[in-house]
């Protein structure tokens, strides 16, 4: 296993074949689809089965599905062995109403019973190794046991007894949804629990080399996922490589340092996410996230209305003609920033 595993979060319409093979580039050690929904997959729905999707260059990846039944869940893992990914992934930590609402994603952490069904159910159904993406729990009020025992640690136990390979652990409720700051106490005390033998992955909040070796080094999961901060930045995994390991690590790809470079980057992002979509101006609105996000934008005097005309820019042309510009005008004439 590599030193310090960093692993691209799944994200829905983030985390498509394009932008997981440019974060696989600048060294993200595993990447994961979006959240591929089960009842869909068993009903065979075409735009559902694409993102089963695949490549040999992105590997290790995982395939991460959701859903609240059982038989449906262990059905949709047999369909996703089928497209080989190196792990199937079960997202029991969506919060959003329609997924959670419905008792499946995050809903389930108010049924453990059942989360625990279907996990077997999965387990059972592939021999592809099942791994789990949780959250500390559903809300303040169930965060411990009435024992005192943290209600994730009870039910890392459980699910590791079962038989999945891994858990991937966001440190917040599901009541949380995206807010407050992501409490990683709960995930170092998982991964303290002697009883505990697969790896812990945490994830939440981490946006800084420095925040990622505090996460390894103070909570000691073995690895790190990160989600938001890879928007319009996948070459945030180079950057926190470099800082953990040695500068001269063979292993650490080459970071762009400058706006020439990282706007390089971005363009071919586009033409990546055109090129998957196979339509311009889809792929536009798909990399949209990522300009409205990226840190090579962040900052700059003035920006605001190029801002605007980025974001609203809708053709392949106009979005690099913009971007040439913000070059001529805010660019570093190869001045690392
Ligand atoms: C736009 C967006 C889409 C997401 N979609 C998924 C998903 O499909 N499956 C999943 O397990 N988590 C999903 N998440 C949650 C992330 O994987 C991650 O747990 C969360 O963003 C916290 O990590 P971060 O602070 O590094 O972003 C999504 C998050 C965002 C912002």
């Amino acid at each position: 296993m590599t030193n310090n595993p960093l692993y691209l979060a799944p994200m829905e319409d983030v985390t498509d074949p394009a932008f997981r093979l440019l974060c696989k580039r600048f060294g993200a050690d595993r990447v994961y689809t979006e959240f591929v929904n089960a009842d869909a997959l068993v009903r065979d729905v075409p735009s559902t089965m694409r993102k089963l999707r695949v490549r040999d260059e992105e590997r290790p990846v995982a395939i991460q599905i959701y859903g609240k039944d059982a038989a449906s869940m262990a059905d949709a893992a047999r369909i996703v062995e089928q497209a080989k990914p190196d792990i199937i992934d079960i997202n029991f930590g969506c919060p959003v109403k329609k997924v959670a609402g419905k008792g499946a994603g995050a809903g389930l952490l108010r049924d453990v019973p059942r989360m625990l069904e279907i996990t077997r159910a999965v387990v059972n159904a592939v021999h592809t190794p099942v791994t789990v993406k949780t959250r500390l729990g559903w809300d303040a009020n169930t965060l411990y046991l009435p024992d005192g025992t943290p209600f994730i640690v009870d039910l890392a136990e459980r699910l590791q007894d079962i038989g999945i390979t891994e858990l991937a652990i966001h440190g917040r409720t599901r009541a949380q949804m995206y807010r407050d700051e992501a409490d990683w106490t709960l995930i170092g005390e998982v991964k303290r629990n002697p009883r505990i033998h697969i790896p812990i992955i945490g994830n939440g909040d981490v946006t800084t080399p420095e925040r990622a070796r505090e996460c390894f080094e103070r909570y000691g999961v073995d690895a790190v996922m990160i989600g938001r901060a890879t928007f319009g930045c996948p070459w945030i995994f180079a950057e926190i490589k470099e800082y953990l390991n040695s500068p001269n690590n063979q292993n650490t790809p080459i970071i762009p340092k400058t706006m020439k470079d990282k706007i390089a980057i971005l363009k071919e992002h586009v033409d990546r996410a055109i090129e998957w979509v196979g339509d311009e101006h889809k792929g536009i609105l798909h990399s949209r996230r990522h300009f409205a996000a990226s840190p090579v934008f962040k900052g700059l005097p003035d920006f605001r209305q190029t801002r605007i005309a980025l974001l609203r820019a809708d053709t392949r042309e106009e979005v690099f003609a913009i971007m040439d510009q913000i070059l001529q005008r805010w660019g570093d004439n190869n001045t690392p920033q």
